[in-house]
């Protein structure tokens, strides 16, 4: 079936989410910081999926923000950073506006000009899409944002992707679906999307009930996989 919709995990797939980290340890000042900041970036980053998985099955939703706020403050304490209060602010406005990779322009544009409809979905609130959005200049070359903030659970909830449908009344085989994140790559082909593991880490596969039908080292062959 053709591919009509291509649709996009934001944090870690369009978005490059250790860049925060980055390049806050390659300012002045933060020689601690610039000693671990990989560990730093990923435990942030496994805390905030854990927070947010745990949150839908325990029935608490909070937004993505607040989430991922919950995770730093975890990951800071940590690393013995937790009493670095003006870290903690620098870290949380360079996530508010965090670079997309650099093939997503073109890629999004070449899928935009072969007449593919292009979303972001994602756990990210409303606002911390369009901040990262604007910021990285790609919001011209997207139809659609679609939060988890309008049905009030996390990915891998269905209701999540069901958003898709919802919004441009597709059926899920014609929908490609494109995730950095193995579990949410896994749970939207099981959901019925063709998927797209974007395994910039060459990590393994994900011991789940359904696995991606394609996996790419980065997003320059989506194009082609949406046959534009
Ligand atoms: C998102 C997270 C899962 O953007 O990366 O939905």
């Amino acid at each position: 079936m053709t591919i009509t919709t291509c649709v996009f995990d934001a944090y870690g797939t369009l978005f490059d989410v250790a860049a925060a980290a980055r390049i806050a340890a390659a300012e002045p000042g933060r020689e601690e910081l610039a000693r671990n900041w990989p560990g730093l970036a990923e435990s942030w980053r496994r805390k905030q999926l854990e927070y947010s998985w745990l949150r839908a099955v325990m029935g608490r939703h909070a937004d993505f923000w607040s989430v991922t706020g919950d995770a730093l403050d975890w990951a800071l304490e940590a690393a013995g950073l937790d009493g670095d209060g003006e870290l903690r602010e620098r870290l949380l406005a360079l996530y508010w506006e965090l670079p997309a990779y650099p093939e997503v322009p073109a890629m999004l544009a070449r899928l935009r000009a072969a007449g593919r409809a292009t979303a972001i979905l994602s756990n990210g609130s409303p606002q911390m899409l369009d901040g990262a959005v604007g910021s990285a200049g790609i919001g011209e070359f997207l139809d659609a944002v679609l939060s988890v903030e309008s049905v009030g659970v996390f990915k891998p909830d269905r209701r999540v992707y069901d958003l898709v449908g919802a919004r441009f009344g597709t059926r899920p085989e014609e929908v490609l679906f494109v995730s950095s994140n193995g579990w949410d790559a896994a749970a939207a082909a099981g959901y019925g999307f063709v998927t797209a593991w974007v395994n910039r880490a060459g990590l393994p596969m994900d011991r789940l009930p359904s696995r991606p039908q394609h996996v790419l080292a980065d997003l320059s062959g989506i194009a082609e996989l949406a046959g534009a």
